[in-house]
């Protein structure tokens, strides 16, 4: 059976960006590969954090994964396989200097940091961790990886190192993960459609999956659409697509050709108002059911997390023996128990 890797920060709510880009396929996937999902909280730790907050988020996103559909048996925290962090210095030594500077997404958040204060800290971790990130892809030896567009050059970055230590050791030794996208390859911010939508914008820019009906519907009520006068040019704004786009993955295929229809339609011009009340209804439909799940879940913690303890140890087991591989394989000395 071949295996699947993907994983997300605890770093708040999980919002319609991560559902309809990424968690929605984890979901789907389970039944036909062999799946691992990790909770990275060694991720979350790259900007600046409070560390309480990040346990006390580590769980809650964990709550939200299984009342999304996630499986228990397939979930893990990564600080609870340390293994992961070992094989990333391993990695460090298979990636070089010129390729981090140019991940987009480290100059991202790092112009994030200093936009408030230009001395800002700005991690080594924070630059580092696309190396970390390969290292939790490749020591499940994962085929696919199913993911946003936004991690594109980190998948990318991960085959690159595969490739380097393969060609080190004189061993086909690591399969190269391809990503999975989802058709919805990147959702855009509410309020500004020009980036993705992010937790780190700020509170207008995203929904977050259990968001109240009340809040969800005024949040895409007030969705930035057209800047002028796009619709009458032919032209779909991003803001626009985006609500399209959120309307078909909420699972509203035909409402979806018929609007799209409506909205070519020179003679009756679809009005956003409409727009806005077909994609809030769908999501509020699709989401009634996880927040219900969610409350279910929260009322057995402890339970639930003695679980979680148990899967990742389980998956722990995978991670140990690519190490002790790795290791054997790079000339370093293992541990013997
Ligand atoms: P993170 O936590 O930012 O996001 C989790 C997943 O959600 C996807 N995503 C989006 N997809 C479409 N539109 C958006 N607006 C949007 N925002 C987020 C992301 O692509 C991701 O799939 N570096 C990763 C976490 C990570 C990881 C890994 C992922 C660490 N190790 C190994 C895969 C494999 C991140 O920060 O994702």
């Amino acid at each position: 059976m071949k295996r699947i890797l993907s994983a997300i920060q605890p770093t708040g709510e999980i919002h319609f960006g991560n559902y309809f880009g990424a968690v929605q396929n984890w979901v789907r996937l389970q039944d036909e590969y062999q799946c691992v999902y990790g909770v990275v909280d060694y991720h979350a730790m790259t900007m600046p954090y409070n560390p309480s907050k990040l346990r006390e988020n580590t769980w809650d996103i964990l709550f939200s994964l299984m009342a999304l559909g996630v499986k228990p048996d397939n979930l893990f925290i990564q600080s609870l396989v340390p293994e992961h962090t070992e094989l990333g210095w391993i990695f460090n030594c298979f990636c070089s200097y010129g390729e981090l500077t140019r991940m987009t997404q480290f100059k991202d958040k790092s112009d994030q940091v200093k936009e408030g204060d230009k001395d800002a800290f700005i991690s080594v971790g924070l630059f580092d961790y696309p190396v970390l990130q390969a290292a939790d892809i490749l020591i499940y030896r994962a085929d696919y990886v199913p993911v946003g567009k936004d991690q594109e050059q980190h998948l990318e970055l991960a085959r690159n190192i595969a490739t380097r230590f393969n060609n080190t050791v004189g061993k086909e030794y690591f399969v190269l993960p391809e990503a999975l996208y989802s058709e919805a390859l990147k959702i855009r911010s509410l309020a500004d459609p020009t980036k993705k939508m992010s937790k780190s914008l700020g509170d207008r820019h995203y929904i977050s999956v259990f968001e109240e009906e009340k809040t969800l519907r005024k949040k895409i009520g007030s969705a930035v659409t057209d800047l002028g006068d796009e619709q009458s040019q032919g032209i779909m704004s991003p803001g626009v697509e985006n609500l399209f786009i959120m309307l078909k993955a909420a699972g509203k295929k035909e409402l979806h050709e018929q609007l799209i229809g409506l909205y070519q339609d020179p003679e009756i011009k679809l009005s956003y108002k409409d727009l806005k009340e077909a994609v809030a209804d769908s999501l509020v439909l699709m989401t009634s059911g996880f927040i219900e799940l969610r409350k279910e879940l929260l009322a057995n913690k402890k339970e639930i997390k003695n679980q979680i303890k148990e899967s990742s140890a389980e998956i722990r087991k995978l991670a140990q023996e690519t190490l002790k591989e790795v290791k054997e394989l790079s000339g370093l000395q293992n541990v013997k128990f």
